[in-house]
Order: C-alpha cells, then sequence, then structure tokens
C-alpha cells in the first residue's frame, strides 16, 4: 500500500510541471482543499495549452479565471459547498494588500505569475450565482476582462519588480520566461522558493512539498460587495497555466461596473528616447530613430535549466559582468529551431562588442567562441532591428 501511493506520487511529479494556486486571500481552491473535497489544490492545471509557448492568446476553455481541477472534478468557477457564497477578505479600494500563492517544488522553475481583478460586475455575477455553471463562452469573456485587469507590480511603490507581467519591451523582465520569481538574476535559492526564502512545507501541497511565494498587490478604484481576485501561473516552460481565485469585497472606489483600463495606463514606460539628431543628416532620412529597438535572436540549443543571455561592453548588456547581462527568452524555442531572443532599446548609432553566454541553473558560465562579435545601432528611418546569429 505504501509502495503504491510513493509510485503515485512518482508518476505524478515526473508527469506534471508547474504546480500552484492562490492562498491569501484564501481561494476557493484552497478552501476546496481545506473542506477535504480537493485532494490535490496545486494540481488545478489547465493543459494542454495549444498556444504554447505564448500562454498569453490560450483559450481558458472549461477552467475558466478560476480553474477546473481534473483529477478530483472540482469547477472552481461556480460557488461550492465550501465556497463561492462568502467573501474570505474586505479591501478598500487603493489599498496595498499581501497576496500569497503556493508553488510546488516539483514545479519551481519558468513561469509568469499575474494577479487580476475583473471590474465588470456583470461578468463576475455568473460566477457567484449558486447552482449556475459559467459557459466556456461566459469563462472566456470573463478571463478576457480579468487579462485587461491585471494588477501591475509596479502600482506597488517600493516593490522589486524584476519578474513580472507588466514588464515592457527593452526592459530585462521582458518575457523573462525561464526567469521568473527570484531566478531573475539571482545567486542563490533560484525560483519561486528564493522570493520568500520560506523552508519546504511552508505551505500545503500534496506532491512535493509547497513554499510560499508572497508579493503585494494594489487594489484598484473599484467597488463591489462581491467580486474575484483571479490569480494566473503561466508555466512557460511546459504547457500548462494554473488559474485560481479568492472571493473578496472592495470598499470605498469607484462606481462598480467600471471600465478595465486601469491596468495599461500604469505600466512602466519603455526607454526612454535620447536625442539622434546628429545622425539626422547623414542618414537621409526625414525623421530617423533616436532610438532602435535591438532583437538579438540567437539559434542555440540547450539543455534543460540552461538559458542564453547576452554579455557586452555596454551598460545595457552588463558591462561584461556575466551577472548584469540580461537573458534572452525561449519563448520561440522548438527542437527544430531553438532560437532565444531579446530585445532592448538603444540609442541610434550605438557600437558595441558582446558574446552570447550558456548559463546553467548552478549558475556556471560558458562563453561563445572568440572572436567577440560587435554591433553598431543603425541610424536610419526603422526604429526596430533583427540581429540574427548562432552559437558559436
Ligand atoms: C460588462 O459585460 C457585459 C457582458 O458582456 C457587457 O454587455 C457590458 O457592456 C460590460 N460592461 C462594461 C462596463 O464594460
Ligand atoms: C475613484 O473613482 C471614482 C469614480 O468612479 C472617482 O470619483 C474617484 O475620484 C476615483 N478615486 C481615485 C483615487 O482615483
Ligand atoms: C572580448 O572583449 C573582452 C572585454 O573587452 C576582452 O577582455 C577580450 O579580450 C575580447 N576578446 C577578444 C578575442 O578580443
Ligand atoms: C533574421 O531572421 C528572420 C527570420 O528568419 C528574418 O526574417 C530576418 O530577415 C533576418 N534578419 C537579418 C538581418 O538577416
Amino acid at each position: 500500500m505504501k509502495s503504491t501511493s510513493v509510485l503515485a506520487v512518482l508518476s505524478a511529479a515526473v508527469s506534471v510541471h508547474g504546480h500552484g494556486y492562490l492562498t491569501i486571500p484564501s481561494s476557493r481552491t484552497r478552501l476546496g482543499a481545506e473542506s477535504g473535497i480537493d485532494t490535490c489544490p496545486e494540481c488545478t492545471i489547465l493543459e494542454p495549452v495549444s498556444s504554447w509557448p505564448n500562454l498569453d492568446v490560450a483559450q481558458v476553455g472549461r477552467s475558466g479565471p478560476c480553474g477546473y481541477n481534473a483529477r478530483v472534478s472540482v469547477d472552481y468557477n461556480q460557488p461550492g459547498s465550501s465556497w463561492g457564497t462568502n467573501t474570505v477578505a474586505t479591501y478598500t479600494a487603493g489599498q496595498t494588500v499581501d497576496v500569497q500563492w503556493c508553488v510546488d517544488n516539483n514545479g519551481d522553475h519558468g513561469g509568469m505569475f499575474s494577479y487580476r481583478i475583473c471590474q465588470n460586475q456583470t461578468l463576475v455575477d455568473k460566477f457567484l450565482t449558486k447552482g449556475y455553471l459559467p459557459t466556456d463562452a461566459e469563462k472566456q469573456e470573463a478571463e478576457n476582462c480579468f487579462e485587461a485587469g491585471t494588477l501591475p507590480c509596479t502600482d506597488v511603490t517600493g516593490q522589486s519588480c524584476g519578474y513580472n507581467p507588466d514588464c515592457t519591451q527593452g526592459q530585462a523582465c521582458w518575457r523573462n520566461d525561464w526567469f521568473t520569481c527570484n531566478a531573475f538574476q539571482a545567486s542563490s535559492r533560484r525560483g519561486c522558493q528564493g522570493v520568500d526564502n520560506n523552508a519546504l512545507g511552508s505551505c500545503f501541497t500534496t506532491i512535493a512539498g509547497g513554499y510560499t511565494v508572497t508579493k503585494k498587490i494594489k487594489i484598484p478604484n473599484y467597488s463591489s460587495a462581491h467580486t474575484l481576485l483571479s490569480f494566473k501561473w503561466n508555466s512557460f516552460q511546459t504547457g500548462q497555466i494554473y488559474l485560481s481565485c479568492a472571493d473578496i469585497a472592495i470598499g470605498g472606489g469607484g462606481s462598480t461596473g467600471g471600465t478595465t483600463t486601469l491596468a495599461t495606463s500604469t505600466k512602466s514606460a519603455t526607454a526612454t528616447a535620447s536625442s539622434a539628431s546628429a545622425s539626422a543628416s547623414a542618414s537621409g532620412c526625414a525623421t530617423p530613430a533616436a532610438t532602435v529597438a535591438v532583437t538579438f535572436a540567437e539559434l542555440a540549443t540547450t539543455s534543460y535549466g540552461q538559458t542564453i543571455k547576452v554579455a557586452g561592453s555596454i551598460s545595457q548588456l552588463g558591462s561584461w559582468n556575466t551577472a548584469s547581462a540580461p537573458a534572452l527568452s525561449a519563448a520561440k524555442y522548438t527542437t527544430a529551431s531553438p532560437l532565444w531572443t531579446y530585445t532592448v532599446s538603444l540609442p541610434a548609432g550605438t557600437t558595441f562588442t558582446y558574446k552570447f553566454i550558456n548559463v546553467a541553473s548552478s549558475g556556471a558560465v560558458s562563453w561563445e567562441s572568440d572572436p567577440n562579435r560587435s554591433f553598431t545601432v543603425p541610424t536610419g528611418c526603422d526604429a526596430a532591428v533583427t540581429v540574427n546569429s548562432s552559437w558559436k
């Protein structure tokens, strides 16, 4: 009997990756686990995600914004016996609050997590109606609203936002798929465990033990006696998305049913334009681009845990310091085309030398062979350029 359960745990551990759910405020999934209805709260998985690796465009299907746990056939998009009727937390519009999710140790790798609030009560009400299961179309419509209502990490003053869904193109954290949580530029305690540095078992999971990941969110200017906070973790390394949500109340904000445009208005600005007037006449171009979005597209076959970064002579590439070298994204990586990409805004005319490096999960760095590569950012009308290369 004992060996059977060990086998079951092992096979679960190798066949699935990721695993996480919202714990503070208490999500419907957490309440399901605490009531004994859900025997694997970290297993509320949307999979397979056919749009892998571009999980952002995935349809949520049956999973909806609150998650469907196929292991135990529980749909958290409708109120159950232990969740969905009462709110578990009351917040105030504009308040900054601690939120927390729990990641299982077997799935602490790539991914991007976000907290979302849909400010359309009509859509949310479908998920609050006892005895009513929203259709897949209603789930998707609500999911789109939650996506539009992503709470930017950068809305919280002083919060470290090295990995978050509101990074913009040109920032080191942009689509930083293989380096989310603390792993991004971390020297120790890589992965999500490094966020809180809490011990294994600091929160409840059933596969390999969990640890907490605490962040702060700023509650938007919105009021509702009963709405939902949705947590989403895109596990970019695997075709899986984890969704859960908590029943909350928000007081003191703007009127209900307002617009959902707040998320985009607060995103960080992209790199500021710097003057390139000197190049205007030389380029023979009426409006030369002051800065150019330079995309490095490097073909490099890597194995699990390895990441390609670009180190170079300019500060944007870490000034040859490998610890500061930005990571490329593996979002477009396939076996047939092992493509790593990274886009950075650079002043037109900048000349620099660089090399790609392969960084193992241990932190060990392998360099490309000599000579150094070099590049000069063009001074023309084009605001974007791609530099194609292969590992050498
Ligand atoms: C909320 O969603 C409903 C249903 O799709 C839609 O008819 C309504 O226009 C939305 N309200 C707002 C304020 O966007
Ligand atoms: C919140 O929204 C309401 C209207 O919905 C507005 O009157 C109020 O000024 C807003 N408060 C803040 C802090 O933006
Ligand atoms: C590459 O650049 C680094 C940093 O400037 C330098 O130390 C190294 O000698 C260069 N390699 C070659 C082969 O020129
Ligand atoms: C880089 O590769 C892409 C995709 O293959 C191609 O569209 C683009 O023209 C290439 N750029 C250069 C400068 O060769």
